[in-house]
């Protein structure tokens, strides 16, 4: 069922409590090193504020175990919308105490206010109703722009729209777009319909594999995991890494998918995990003893280039080979430029597949990059979230 979404409610003079997913990496010494997830929920608190609406910004930050705690503090976020927007951000050092409560009484139309990490509170993680309750009686409309946290049911998720119930729940424009091209597309994908996906275990991407194999024509399969598939098919895999204890699963989807499971022809080696190593090239399943798979090899590159060109509709998460160590990095790239070549809808899981873009400089030539990285695998698993199950209906 399609939700209602932000600009479909009036806002003017209203407070809009908006969830976002300001999760954004930091390095050692807490500078943001990826504002996507900022940038992507500009269009909606853009279209409150236009509007005459006022927005309450809530997110967490990392994983606090519902206390504050410093190096988790969203303050250097506010910092960083205040220079991608343009226009002042509030900023109150706590979430449902005296400094939030206050400054959100005072919003005035065209304000932003974000508030502290919703994770420095105990309530939060359980969703407990009093602290969902305080929430809840600052804003006017609740809206849920998080794509990322989709897949979580914490207390800014879901007990927060839950007792703004008779008040309108709506998506924001960012989740309503992931909604649309992780979900929609797929449902009814001009074909061929092709699925890539890499990564280091089949036991992250055995769902996904399973309801994909579903809908698509071709899943092309890379990663740490295609050696696990090869252990399933009695192949030598040298020290590569695997997963034992998958070979059932990995044997049964071989099963299930039949031509439509392609998994890689060769394999570029190296006799350390390591740049320097000894390297090789070798066909799939014959990785020497003392030799582990690092990257897929260049005969699957330019095959899965093929069919990928040939390709209407292309989703692709996670990396081929060890996309951080060079060279190691080059299936991920062929992969990164084949997809930016053709001519489908493209669909980039987040995570490390969207890392691979970005640095390939590839934004504006695929469809949509996920800011979900767990979100955008539970959507592909074909799972909904009651985080946006609860809102409005169109
Ligand atoms: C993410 O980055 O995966 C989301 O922000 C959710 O964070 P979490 O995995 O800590 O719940
Ligand atoms: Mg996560």
């Amino acid at each position: 069922m399609p939700k209602r979404t932000i600009e479909y409610v009036e806002v003017k003079n209203k407070k809009v409590l908006i969830r976002v997913d300001f999760n954004v990496p930091q390095d050692d010494n807490g500078a943001i090193t990826d504002d996507r997830r900022i940038e992507m929920a500009l269009p909606t608190i853009r279209s409150v504020l236009d509007r005459g609406g006022s927005t309450i910004l809530i997110s967490h930050l990392g994983r606090p175990e519902g206390a504050p705690d410093p190096l988790y503090s969203l303050e250097p976020v506010a910092n960083r919308l205040r220079e991608l927007v343009g226009r002042p951000v509030a900023f109150a050092t706590d979430t449902v105490g005296n400094d939030a409560v206050s400054k959100a009484a005072s919003l005035k139309p065209g304000e932003i206010l974000l508030l502290e990490n919703v994770r420095f509170n105990s309530g939060e993680k359980k969703g407990e109703a009093n602290y969902a309750k305080v929430l809840a009686s600052m804003a006017d409309i609740y809206c849920n722009d998080a794509f990322g946290t989709c897949h979580r049911t914490e207390g800014s998720m879901y007990a927060v729209p839950l007792a703004m119930e008779g008040r309108p729940r709506v998506v924001g424009l960012l989740v309503e777009k992931e909604i649309k091209y992780l979900s929609e597309v797929i449902r009814q994908p001009k074909r061929p319909f092709v699925a890539i996906l890499g990564g280091a275990k089949v036991s992250d991407k055995i769902k996904v594999i399973d309801n994909l194999l579903k809908v698509c024509d071709q899943v092309l399969v890379g990663g740490a995991m295609a050696y696990t598939f090869s252990l399933a098919k009695g192949e030598m895999v040298g020290k590569s890494l695997v997963e034992p204890d998958k070979v059932e699963l990995a044997r049964e989807l071989i099963e299930r998918g039949g031509d439509k499971l392609v998994l890689p022809v060769d394999t570029h080696c190296g006799d350390k995990f390591s740049a320097d190593c000894h390297k090789k090239i070798v066909p799939s399943g014959q990785i020497p003893d003392d030799f582990q798979g690092l990257d897929i090899g260049p005969e699957t590159a330019q095959k899965y280039r093929t069919i990928i060109l040939a390709a209407k509709t292309v989703v692709w998460n996670g990396p081929m080979g060890v996309f951080e160590m060079p060279p190691f990095d080059v299936g991920t790239r062929a992969v990164a430029q084949a997809i930016a070549d053709s001519h489908s809808t493209s669909i980039i899981g987040g995570g490390d597949s969207a890392a691979a873009i970005s640095q390939l400089g590839f934004e504006d030539k695929v469809t949509h990059v996920s800011t979900g990285g767990g979100a955008s695998l539970e959507m592909l698993e074909g799972k909904s979230f009651p985080s946006v199950e609860i809102l409005d209906d169109a």
